[in-house]
């Protein structure tokens, strides 16, 4: 089953682009019966998150990425330290009305099971006196940028929804009166890895046209490099141990405890975080079907790869030719290129472009532009000399 691609005018009508910033100033909280020397949920923690960017706290299991959550909303109080919202102190503000302007997406989504889909998405919209036509209206935009057909899902039960159905349900409940800030704690964990990998692409698609402040909490160092323009590294005890882009900390992680948690194969990760277009393209040799073999066959010989990559008529790649399949007269068919590794474009990972390297006969990867044209080839080589941190350093 296939749910339809977020409609790009409900995208438009809902992208007010509010946010604001979230700063964490020397914020500690120690859960009462704890004693005052024993190590806190949450150590002296001060972090600033940009108006429109998702922060991601990653960290291993008990190191307070919920409680830090928690006191974004104020369903914990901090123990001392202060979080401020576009600067204002949340502590002076009315609680209702701060929840109310923040969304809070869980795990286990939480949806009321005895409401509807239409009414769990109208909720905050109900408590904030909105009438029924613009509620209803609002819950079919929200459903339809989630990716659900509102006429499908709008009356349906929770228990009547997949469990990434459900998760979309939580976003687009968040999401109802257009808070600036977004709390998320876990909020893909409960899916299978598949419907996992849709909800992020299809969130990171939202957040380019909706640009709230999110504070993402996962345990998963893969889903924070994926999802974080900032990440904050966490260690139990509640201490922040890293806080940068997902590129410093890859490049540079802080201490031990960093470097054993984001993997030694960090270097791997950090091509994740490159595209084929941050490299430089190597022509290749070419000839077109129906071209004269024996000019084509010269330029092979001279050609240090052994393959000549053959062009339709549109400059799209139809195969390699290698040497031993050259005929040395009459015109050059189809027949003879061999199939090759799915072709790249400048938006495809240095990771998945390695991937696809290892698998590959032939050693070049094949860059198309939009129209499917041949723009040039990249080699593992390539890609491995760009991963070298001397070799990116400017
Ligand atoms: N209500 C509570 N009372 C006492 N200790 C708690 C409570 N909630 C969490 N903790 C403790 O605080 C620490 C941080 O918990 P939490 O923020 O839930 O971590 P995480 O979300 O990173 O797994 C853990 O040691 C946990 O056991
Ligand atoms: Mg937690």
């Amino acid at each position: 089953m296939t749910t339809p691609e977020p409609d790009a005018t409900a995208t438009i009508a809902v992208a007010a682009r509010r946010a604001a910033t979230v700063a964490f100033d020397h914020v500690t909280k120690r859960y009462a019966g704890n004693a005052a020397t024993a190590p806190g949920a949450v150590e002296d923690l001060s972090l600033e998150v940009p108006a429109g960017k998702i922060c991601v706290l990653v960290g291993p299991s008990g190191c307070g990425k919920t409680t830090s959550l928690k006191m974004v909303n104020r369903l914990i109080e901090p123990t001392s330290g202060r979080i401020l919202i576009d600067g204002q102190d949340i502590a002076r503000r009315d609680v209702t009305e701060l929840r109310r302007s923040i969304g809070y997406v869980i795990q286990q989504v939480g949806l009321f099971p005895h409401q509807t889909i239409g009414e769990n998405v109208a909720t905050v919209p109900r408590l904030l006196g909105w009438t029924t036509d613009r509620r209803l209206a609002r819950v079919d935009e929200l459903l339809s940028l989630v990716g659900l057909e509102p006429a499908v899902h709008r009356d349906r039960y929770p228990a009547q929804l997949s469990g990434g159905e459900r998760q979309r349900v939580g976003v687009a409940r968040a999401l109802a009166a257009d808070p600036p800030v977004m709390l998320m704690d876990e909020p893909f964990g409960a899916v299978d890895p598949i419907v996992r990998e849709r909800l992020q692409n299809e969130f990171l698609r939202l957040q380019a046209d909706l640009a709230k402040t999110i504070l993402f909490v996962t345990h998963d160092i893969d889903e924070a490099i994926k999802m974080g323009d900032l990440i904050a590294v966490m260690q139990v005890g509640g201490h922040l141990a890293q806080f940068g882009t997902p590129e410093e900390i890859l490049a540079d992680p802080a201490s031990d405890f960093v470097a054993r948690f984001v993997g030694t194969d960090r270097g791997l990760k950090r091509l994740a975080l490159h595209r084929v277009g941050e490299l430089a393209l190597r022509p290749a040799t070419t000839a077109r079907e129906g071209d004269e073999a024996r000019p084509a066959a010269e330029a092979l010989a001279a050609d240090p790869l052994g393959y000549l990559l053959l062009l339709d008529a549109d400059d799209r790649p139809i195969g390699w030719v290698g040497r031993r399949e050259m005929p040395a007269t009459g015109t050059l068919t189809r027949a003879l290129a061999s199939p090759t590794s799915p072709f790249l474009d400048r938006r495809t990972t240095l990771k998945d472009a390695l991937a696809m390297l290892v698998d590959a006969e032939v050693q070049a990867g094949i860059v198309v532009d939009r129209r499917g044209a041949f723009r040039g080839t990249i080699t593992a080589e390539d890609i491995t000399a760009f991963a070298r941190p001397e070799a990116t350093a400017s």
